[in-house]
């Protein structure tokens, strides 16, 4: 599948300088192989799937689609990001809006990096007693590996660089782009 977006861009303002790193169609193979695997981890389980706003936004929609099952969808938002792409302290900023005592809850999170998000939010959530928690998101980097966080599934591995596209905002641009790009500079210049 060619791509309708250029495999240079800028994104944001001030523009920073971006470049082309995976093609909406290896990123959709990847999502399918991962509903896949949770279609068959929760038949007839009836699962909640918890997406973590905004950056899991198009994945979710992918995820819940391809995954097939009946299910409840909510949402949850924490700040942690700022601006740009300095990590802050975690925020919780809109909470999910049902009861998910007894229920088999799957957090969706567009990436991983830290980890520290889904340390926070399984932490927040299990309180509340589901009958399991588990974690699903479209990237990976590799701090969070090596700080040993175990996500249960992930649809694909990241090198350390900050990427923008399918979800993933740099300083609230760049959502709409069904590619992944990679920043094409050094990340403090
Ligand atoms: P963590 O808490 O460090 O795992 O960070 C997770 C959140 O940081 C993600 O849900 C994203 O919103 C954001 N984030 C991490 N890396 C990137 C990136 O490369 N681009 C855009 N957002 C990112
Ligand atoms: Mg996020």
């Amino acid at each position: 599948m060619t791509s309708k977006y250029p495999d240079k861009i800028t994104v944001g303002n001030p523009p920073r300088p971006f470049r082309k790193f995976l093609q909406e169609d290896e990123i959709q193979r990847a999502v399918l192989k991962t509903a896949d695997e949770i279609h068959e981890r929760y038949r007839s389980k009836n699962p909640v799937f918890v997406g973590v706003l905004t950056g899991c936004f198009m994945y979710m929609a992918d995820i819940v689609r391809a995954t097939n099952l009946p299910c409840t969808v909510d949402f949850i938002k924490l700040s942690s990001y700022r601006d740009g792409m300095e990590s802050g302290r975690i925020k919780l900023i809109k909470d999910i809006d049902i009861e998910i005592k007894d229920r088999h809850v799957i957090l969706v999170d567009d990436i991983v990096d830290t980890g520290n998000s889904w340390d926070f939010l399984r932490g927040y959530l299990m309180v509340r007693q589901p009958a399991s928690m588990s974690m699903a998101a479209c990237f990976r980097k590799p701090k969070s590996i090596q700080a040993g966080i175990a996500v249960d599934f992930i649809s694909i591995d990241l090198p350390d660089e900050f990427v923008v596209g399918y979800g993933l905002d740099y300083a609230g641009a760049g959502r709409h782009l069904p590619d992944l790009y990679v920043l094409d500079e050094p990340i403090n210049s």
